[in-house]
């Protein structure tokens, strides 16, 4: 698309109520956008299409966590420490910039540049200041976490959250819980996220507050198959793998047999991704897979594919498909100190090798007296990882006792054991909302320059509106026959919209603009007597076709429609 196109489809979308710029009235925030009514039913449409896949297929759970979290659940993902931008100030006007942004023109991957190495490049390449030429200052790190008090005073530090897939993962005990204590467990969320981009540009693609559909899939580490491979393995994925940079066009089995993708569960969710993308209306011809470079991946990726869309920015990522391993898990136990693993059964219970704590009889009997044969069973049920410095507390009768390793060891058995303990490696596909929301009305947008005509060819599923219902003119009794229809179709839970105002021409145009996919008028034939009495007709936005179709079937007809009949077989 022309960037004249993308800036036509930015005033269609404000003129139409699709987004509107935040806090105009005073002068606006770079990087914040909000939804008006058009925007917000095709970005709940894009919403459900995404649950029906993950809640209604795959039988995925759903939740909803807070967005301000408290500092400790970034310290222990490592956002507190890892998540931030390289930032740069020009020594003379004080602007920020993003150090990598200012040297993109010069390497492929600019974002893996250390600051040091930022720095060498400004001077290399004669970096100014863009606005001002001015002499760019020291590269530093800057956090993207909006951080906040938790609070009056500052005693509890809290963040808006820059991923809501941390939701999830603080609550895996209650999901795992809730699972019956089973694995794969599927959940998803949808919702805000925030991070404090340093030079936002580019509309909605780099948002401060922005949202983000993710699915976090806890699976055992063991096991990276899914059950329904079988059915997609002989689809084609368009890949870019990261050891030849070279787009590549296979089938999803051939590659995870050539190990281009790591494992079929990832695999499958990659496939998936696509299916999802196509369906809301994103071209198959403008989307492509990336895997990121190692050097690339975010700290918690043992492998990430990004999904990329042909945008008029270029090439830009809208999704990314990441396994998480068990980084997310297994840091916080680490810092919660909660058992965040699944008991894994075996098939037959099997022989191994196994840590045991085994009580010291002679020294617990002479100290203990009375008392030693509980303490001895208490301590002989727990798991050596109770062990702490060399000293156990175990509760007798009520009572916390501690006892040091002169009255226990830890010894290696062997032991019939029923399963084990595992750390679950997480599957996340990431989707970036705002983005997709706009990547599909930028694949939608058609402008046909000699007549001056635009047509979103939105996907009937994301619409905002489905059907437009018109009067031919707003009186005779036609007027009363097409409101009759509107509140048919709409309370058929189908958006409709009235337009009773203008020449069938502009209404029609006015549906076009805004990807209404078909559109009904009553005209005199479809009165009581008319030649055509009892039909109206019904127009296909993207051939102009019309066809008269019967008045009582009508709702039926959008529904077959909306299902995916062909309009040329109605
Ligand atoms: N959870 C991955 C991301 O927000 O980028």
């Amino acid at each position: 698309m022309s960037d004249s196109n993308a800036n036509d489809l930015m005033s269609l979308c404000k003129r139409r109520g699709f987004i509107w710029p935040s806090f105009e009235l005073y002068g606006g925030v770079a990087g914040m956008y909000d939804y008006g009514p058009l925007g917000c039913s095709l970005r709940n449409n894009i919403v459900e299409v995404w649950r029906s896949i993950y809640k209604g297929r795959e039988g995925f759970v759903e939740i909803d966590s807070e967005t301000v979290n408290p500092r400790e659940v970034f310290k222990a993902s490592g956002h507190v420490d890892e998540f931030a931008d390289l930032l740069t100030y020009c020594t003379k006007c004080q602007a920020p910039f993003r150090a990598d942004h200012l040297v993109k023109d010069f390497y492929e991957n600019a974002d893996v540049l250390t600051a040091k190495q930022l720095e060498e490049a400004f001077v290399e390449h004669n970096i100014k200041c863009p606005d001002c030429g001015g002499d760019l200052g020291p590269v530093e790190e800057f956090n993207l976490m909006f951080k906040t008090h938790i609070g009056p005073g500052s005693a509890r530090v809290g963040y808006l959250r820059p991923e809501t897939a941390q939701g999830i993962f603080v609550n895996f005990p209650n999901l795992y819980r809730y699972n019956r204590e089973k694995m794969p467990l599927g959940v998803i969320q949808t919702g805000r996220s925030y991070r404090n981009e340093i030079a936002p540009r580019q509309g909605m693609i780099r948002m401060r507050e922005f949202n983000q559909m993710e699915v976090e899939l806890f699976v055992d580490p063991e096991d990276k198959d899914w059950p329904r491979f079988h059915e997609i393995e002989n689809e084609t994925l368009d890949l870019i793998p990261n050891t030849t940079c070279e787009p590549v066009t296979m089938t999803v089995k051939e590659a995870v047999e050539k190990g281009i993708i790591a494992n079929r569960v990832l695999a499958y969710f990659v496939y998936t991704t696509k299916q999802l993308l196509t369906t809301v209306g994103i071209d198959p011809a403008r989307l492509r897979f990336r895997e990121h470079l190692q050097d690339e991946m975010a700290h918690y990726a043992a492998d990430c594919w990004d999904a990329e869309v042909l945008l008029s920015y270029g090439w830009t990522e809208i999704v990314g498909i990441a396994d998480r391993g068990c980084w997310d898990l297994s840091r916080h136990a680490q810092f919660s100190g909660a058992d965040l693993t699944h008991f894994k059964r075996f098939d037959e219970p099997r022989e191994m090798e196994v840590e045991r704590i085994r009580a010291k009889h002679k020294a617990l009997g002479p100290a203990f007296k009375a008392k030693a044969k509980a303490i001895a069973t208490a301590m002989e049920s727990m798991d050596p990882s109770a062990v702490k410095d060399g000293k156990l507390i175990v509760n007798v009768d009520g009572e916390d006792i501690e006892l040091t390793d002169e009255y226990f060891e830890v010894a290696t058995v062997r032991e019939k054991v029923a399963g084990e303990r595992v750390v679950p490696h997480v599957i996340e596909p990431s989707h970036g909302l705002d983005r997709i929301f706009y990547s599909v009305l930028e694949h939608a947008y058609s402008h046909d320059e000699k007549e001056d005509y635009t047509v979103l060819r939105l996907a009937p599923a994301v619409a905002p509106i489905k059907v437009g219902v018109f009067p031919l003119m707003e009186k005779d009794g036609l007027d009363d026959m097409a409101k009759d229809i509107y509140s048919k179709v709409h309370s058929h839970r189908v958006e409709a919209y009235y337009d009773g105002s203008g020449t069938i021409g502009k209404r029609y145009a006015r549906m076009d603009e805004v990807g209404t996919p078909w559109c009904i008028t009553v005209d005199y034939d479809s009165l009581p007597g008319g030649a055509a009495e009892g039909t109206v007709t019904i127009r296909d936005r993207d051939t102009t076709e019309q066809k008269r179709v019967p008045v009582d079937r009508i709702a039926e007809i959008v529904d077959d429609l909306l299902a995916g009949k062909p309009f040329a077989d109605l």
